[in-house]
Formats: C-alpha cells, sequence, structure tokens
C-alpha cells in the first residue's frame, strides 16, 4: 500500500518548479497538486535556506485563509488540502502581474518613498510589479501593463476590487488575533471554461506570511518573513505563532480544509484577445 503510493507520488508529471513550491498534475483535468517545500528565499533569490516544518505551516495558513475567503464568495483556486503538505487547485494561467496592497508603509515601499516604516497610509494603496526575478520584480503602471499586453483592462479592474475587498476580509481576521496586516501580494490567473468559452478570474498561489508583514498589534514584533530578510531568527515560531493564533496549530487528526465552488462572473472577454 505504502510502496503503491510511494511509485504514484514519484510518477507524477511536474508541471513547474518554483522557489518554494512544485505543481504538479492533479487527479482531474484542469486540477494541479500544489506542494509546499521548507525552502525560503528572499531578495528574489539572493538569500536562500531551508527552515524545517515551513512547508507545512503554509500550506496550512493558506489552506485555511484560502477557504475563509471563498466562504466569503471570492473565488480562489484552492480546492481542499489533502495533506500536511500538499494542496489540489484549480490549474489557471497565472497573470504576470503581482498585486501588492499596502496599509502600513513598510520595506520596499518604505524606503523608496522615504516614509518611516510603520506609518500608518492615508488608505489603502494597491501597487502592481512585474513577477520577474530577473528584474527583481519591477513597479509596473497601468499603462505598460495594457501596451504589453500583461493583462486586459477588464481583468486589472476585477483583480483591484477583489484585492481591495480581501484586504477588508483579511484586516479583519487578524485584528482578531491581535495581529496588524501591514502589506500582502496576490496572484491571480486565468481560467477557462472550454465548453462555454467563458474566462473566469481567480486568486491563486498562496497567502502566507511568506507573502505578508504580520505584526503583533500591541509589540509591532515582526510574524513574517522579515525575519528571515532581516536576520531577526525565530521565523519557525513566529509562523507557528500565526497558525496558533488563527486557530489551526497542532495535530491535523486527519482535518483538511475544503473550500465552497465559488465561480465568478464570466468576464467577458475571448480568450483570443488575450
Ligand atoms: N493555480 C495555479 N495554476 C498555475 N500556476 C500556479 C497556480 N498557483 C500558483 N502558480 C504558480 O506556481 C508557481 C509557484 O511556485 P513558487 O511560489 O515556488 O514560485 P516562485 O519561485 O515564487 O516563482 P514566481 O516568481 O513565478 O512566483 C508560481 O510561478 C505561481 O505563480
Ligand atoms: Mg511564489
Amino acid at each position: 500500500m505504502l510502496a503503491k503510493k510511494a511509485t504514484r507520488m514519484a510518477n507524477r508529471k511536474k508541471i513547474k518548479e518554483g522557489k518554494t513550491k512544485v505543481l504538479y498534475r492533479g487527479p482531474e483535468p484542469g486540477t494541479l497538486i500544489q506542494y509546499f517545500k521548507d525552502d525560503i528565499t528572499a531578495f528574489n533569490n539572493l538569500k536562500k535556506d531551508k527552515i524545517e516544518g515551513r512547508g507545512i505551516l503554509n500550506n496550512r495558513i493558506s489552506a485555511h485563509i484560502m477557504t475563509k475567503l471563498s466562504e466569503c464568495n471570492v473565488p480562489t483556486h484552492f480546492i481542499k488540502r489533502i495533506n500536511m503538505r500538499e494542496q489540489l487547485v484549480h490549474e489557471v494561467d497565472i497573470i504576470p502581474v503581482e498585486v501588492i496592497v499596502r496599509n502600513i508603509a513598510a520595506g520596499s515601499f518604505a524606503k523608496r518613498y522615504g516614509i518611516e516604516e510603520g506609518t500608518k497610509l492615508p488608505r489603502t494603496i494597491i501597487e502592481y510589479c512585474l513577477k520577474s526575478d530577473e528584474l527583481s520584480d519591477p513597479v509596473l503602471s497601468e499603462d505598460y501593463i495594457f501596451s504589453y499586453d500583461l493583462a486586459h483592462p477588464i481583468e486589472l479592474d476585477e483583480m483591484y476590487q477583489q484585492a481591495l475587498r480581501i484586504n477588508d476580509l483579511l484586516t479583519g481576521m487578524f485584528l482578531m488575533i491581535n495581529i496588524k496586516l501591514v502589506d500582502f501580494k496576490l496572484e491571480f490567473g486565468r481560467m477557462y471554461n472550454e465548453v462555454t468559452g467563458d474566462l473566469h478570474l481567480l486568486l491563486a498561489d498562496e497567502i502566507s506570511p511568506d507573502g505578508s508583514r504580520l505584526w503583533d498589534i500591541t509589540s509591532d514584533e515582526k510574524l513574517d518573513k522579515d525575519r528571515f530578510r532581516r536576520d531577526l531568527g525565530g521565523i519557525e515560531h513566529a509562523y507557528q505563532e500565526v497558525a496558533r493564533r488563527l486557530g489551526i496549530l497542532g495535530d491535523d487528526n486527519g482535518k483538511v480544509e475544503v473550500a465552497k465552488p465559488v465561480m465568478n462572473k464570466p468576464l467577458h472577454i475571448r480568450k483570443v484577445n488575450i
């Protein structure tokens, strides 16, 4: 039984491998298995390490957040968490534009505009960056996005609206556990319905302390990847603390998160036009 399972896992087709995850072909057409590695990287791969158990924590945290979002009718790629390291997701064409949502100045934003880190922004600011490690994810203007057909205006508008809604939901979710949601990164993808030809936009990738800044409300202690970027130590404890406060730390007991299927309205953009 175990040997059979091991062979099945060794034989499955790898679709892509990134810095922190591997995507395998899923059991049904149009599905993928997202495997979370323990690798951690920063500064577009210049700094790397392996932190035992980090992949398990990110899988758990992201599955929990995606499930909560789909309960609030946010369309996501997440179908269910399969085991400690893997989740089943819908395959999408990733839009090569990262959406950054900022509530409080930090990191590159604070540096770029000379704003002291920790300053609350007058309003939520959404930025777009090119998904490109070689170019260090440069900030993009809307004109650039449209000129180079990275996303259709209807898609970008939908990404903007979804990002604000996700921010609203996550800010509340983290406030309840005494965490400030400083900023976070989102990736979206296109899913085509081959039968109807409709195109849907889904939130993809992951939401975890890797791509978010999470600070304790009272102490401002960092509970995210900045502990690694800035050599603060205690990264595994910080991620565990986030999981503990979300109420998902500990024995799995066979429990897996399953999202209710949510589909947004078709975007009414023809596949050939993008
Ligand atoms: N549902 C999905 N369908 C297809 N691709 C996906 C899906 N969800 C995430 N991806 C992509 O799979 C890869 C995940 O791997 P990982 O996060 O390790 O990549 P990465 O090294 O950060 O690379 P990248 O710079 O491309 O994000 C990313 O390229 C991500 O955009
Ligand atoms: Mg990634």
